[in-house]
């Protein structure tokens, strides 16, 4: 066995999927499984689709003014085509969005609370405190204000908070943007830890270097569609992929 156990049993199934934003197509007929257990990453250039992908999955869209046109997104054998954020985040979906939304004027314990929300009162500190045994920057900082965090904890607090209702399958939309190189690692080590403790994680990433070496599958977007996909360590050798990712 290496590391991560991965089940060949999917837990996100996406069929045919297209999206429009009005009469302008997203991305169009775009099809591909994640297995449980697996940590797969979203490789591509600008505006080709990626965090239109994720909020259809978790049913943001049309917050966004976009719809699904055609095709299904199947989550545990479920077809949660549509659904609503809430329930899905309920049903073990969780998404750490594009740019570390946190709340600034609370604390960091309390943004942990927000999080926490739809549990029952008695359970939430205990919650609390395994997300601070993950991340132990966030219980050195509990009391301080999310705004006055670095970027970098900023982004250890929107990933914990997302942590909170032990979510099956954790989505990423850029995590490492705008930090520094000692705290890319360390979120990449996290989302590791994250994938050996049984969440599934799916992350979409500019850096395509980092993803590909810690990912175990990944796919590459072009405009508007899914090109290919394959195992990282090959992709990460790949004449297309160095030439379009990788600056080779
Ligand atoms: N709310 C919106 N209304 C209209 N068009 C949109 C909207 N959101 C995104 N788009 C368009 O949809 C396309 C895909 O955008 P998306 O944000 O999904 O790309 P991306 O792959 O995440 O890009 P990036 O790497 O820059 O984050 C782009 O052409 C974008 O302009
Ligand atoms: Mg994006």
């Amino acid at each position: 066995m290496n590391g991560t156990a991965v089940n060949t049993r999917p837990i996100l199934e996406v069929k045919d999927l297209s999206v429009y934003y009005g009469a302008v197509m997203a991305f169009e007929d775009i099809s591909f499984t994640v297995e449980s257990g697996e940590f797969v990453a979203v490789i591509g250039p600008n505006g080709a689709g990626k965090s239109t992908l994720l909020k259809a999955i978790v049913g943001l869209l049309s917050d966004f003014d976009g719809r699904i046109t055609k095709g299904d997104i199947f989550y545990d054998s479920k077809n949660i085509t549509n659904s609503k954020p809430h329930k899905l985040i309920n049903k073990g979906i969780s998404l750490v969005p594009e740019g570390r939304r946190v709340f600034m004027t609370m604390s960091v314990k309390e943004n942990l609370e927000m999080g926490a929300y739809s549990l029952p009162k008695s359970k939430i500190s205990a919650e609390i405190e395994r997300i601070y045994g993950i991340f132990p920057i966030l219980y050195e900082r509990r009391k301080q204000r999310a705004g006055t965090l670095s970027g970098g904890e900023q982004q250890m607090l929107a990933l914990g908070r997302s942590m909170v209702l032990s979510p099956k399958l954790l989505f990423l939309d850029e995590p490492s943007i705008g930090l520094s190189p000692n705290y890319v690692k360390l979120i990449f080590e996290k989302l590791i830890e994250i994938n050996e403790s049984g969440t599934t994680v799916f992350l979409v990433e500019q850096n395509a270097r980092m993803a590909l070496e810690y990912s175990r599958r990944a796919f590459v977007f072009e405009i508007g569609k899914l090109s290919f996909e394959g195992r990282s360590k090959d992709l990460i050798k790949d004449e297309r992929v160095k030439r379009a990712f990788l600056g080779g």
